[in-house]
Formats: C-alpha cells, sequence, structure tokens
C-alpha cells in the first residue's frame, strides 16, 4: 500500500524506515531520501511508525 502518493512511499518503506530510527514521518521520509510535501499522509505514517516502534 502507498502511504504517501507525492513521493510514492510505500508502508514497507516507513516500517524500515521506523525500524531503523526513525520517530516521526519527516525524519523517516529524510531516511528514504524523501521530502515531505502536501503533509496529508502523515497521520497515516504516524500511526505506522507508532506500531513498528511497539513492536519492535
Ligand atoms: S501524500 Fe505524503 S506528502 Fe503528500
Amino acid at each position: 500500500m502507498v502511504v504517501c502518493i507525492c513521493n510514492a512511499i510505500r508502508e514497507k518503506d516507513v516500517r524500515k524506515a521506523a525500524r531503523d530510527g526513525a520517530s516521526c514521518p519527516a525524519t523517516a521520509y529524510e531516511a528514504l531520501g524523501r521530502r515531505p510535501r502536501c503533509g496529508q499522509c502523515f497521520s497515516f505514517a504516524r500511526e505506522i511508525i507508532a506500531s513498528e516502534r511497539a513492536t519492535a
């Protein structure tokens, strides 16, 4: 599933960034070499990061 339409970032990419230490959408996207743009994906990305960190 695509999380961020602007950057074509997939859920699995966000999960990997979270496992690698990203704690918020901005740092996760930066780790993937992308930049936050419209921000519409942030709440979804935040949920994914939280769930990944909860199970880490
Ligand atoms: S959908 Fe992610 S920044 Fe626009």
